[in-house]
């Protein structure tokens, strides 16, 4: 019987962030900045939020500043501490909490985010575990992972996050066909990694947050490269449904895709709307650059 409390979450950073060079050459994607947090920190709370207490960095050689960025800084902090700066001395010293275990486990080779997250087995071990994509950045009342969580609770079933998507951006991500089965939830019965609009089962679209049961390791340690020449989750996914239920969760919340230009200013412009400090400021000035000019 798998235990059904989620103690560990996967984060795979090990991506070169192509689509955002030059600002990724010597800084990993995930620590691009939405206001004032990294993505990678937006992630970590989304994971205790939903209970996480060990966190799993896949990485490579690029991304030592995530493991400074969870990591003290006695120098930072004297520095803060003796200027008397103790609001943000509390927020360096805050960003992870003492509980909480951060282990980071090198991805060798660009393999792929199946091989990625088979790089964490020996870590997670027998349990259910979550997996989160930094890139995909979702606002909602729920942090998307609890509610997934909730779900999990009920089903005790692998789940992943999804969401509608137009036809035209069906090619960016694993899609799914799904049926609802004699327990009420919508069961995947089909998933295809970046298939062509005309080869796509739906319009629904996995986004960057999974729970998955530990059998999901003994398929990823059998795909084969596929797409792209990688070691797909996906490939590992459509294995897994011959065996067990694989769920569904469109979850609320607005998802923000951070691995895109477009998708990471509509992020940085909710954001700042939303922010405490220059939430109102930020709105007066978005009024006045976009009021229509009189000629
Ligand atoms: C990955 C997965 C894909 C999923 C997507 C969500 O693709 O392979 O199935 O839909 O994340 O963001 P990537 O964006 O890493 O190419």
């Amino acid at each position: 019987m798998i235990p059904k409390k989620i103690r560990t979450a996967v984060f795979p950073v090990a991506g070169r962030g192509a689509r955002f060079l030059p600002a990724t050459k010597a800084s990993p994607k995930e620590m691009l900045p939405i206001v004032d947090k990294p993505l990678i920190q937006y992630a970590v709370e989304e994971a205790i939020a939903a209970g996480a207490e060990k966190l799993v960095f896949i990485t490579s050689s690029s991304k030592q500043s995530i493991e400074n960025h969870f990591d003290r800084n006695p120098e930072l902090e004297h520095a803060l501490s003796e200027s008397g700066q103790n609001n943000l001395l509390s927020i360096v010293k805050k960003i992870v909490p003492p509980n909480i275990a951060c282990i980071y486990i090198r991805q060798g080779a660009p393999l792929g985010l199946g091989h990625a997250i088979l790089c964490s087995q020996s870590v997670v071990g027998n349990e259910p575990f979550f997996v989160h994509l930094a890139d995909d950045l979702i606002n909602s009342e729920i942090p998307c992972l609890e509610q997934m969580r909730k779900y999990f609770e009920l089903y005790n079933a692998s789940l992943l996050g999804v969401e509608y998507v137009h036809d035209e951006d069906i090619h960016r991500y694993g899609i799914v066909a799904t049926e609802v089965d004699s327990s009420g939830a919508s069961r995947v019965t089909k998933i295809v990694e970046k298939p062509a609009l005309k080869d796509a089962p739906s319009n629904l679209a996995v986004v960057g947050r999974y729970i998955f049961t530990p059998e999901i390791f003994k398929k990823l340690s059998l795909i084969k490269f596929s797409v792209d020449n990688e070691l797909q989750l996906t490939d590992a996914i459509s294995s897994l449904i011959n065996d067990e239920p694989v769920y569904v969760l469109p979850f609320d919340g607005t998802r923000y895709d951070c691995g895109s230009k477009l998708g990471y200013l509509k992020a940085t412009v909710q954001y700042g709307l939303e922010h405490a400090e220059i939430g109102v400021k930020f709105s007066e000035y978005l009024k006045n650059i976009t009021k229509p000019q009189n000629k």
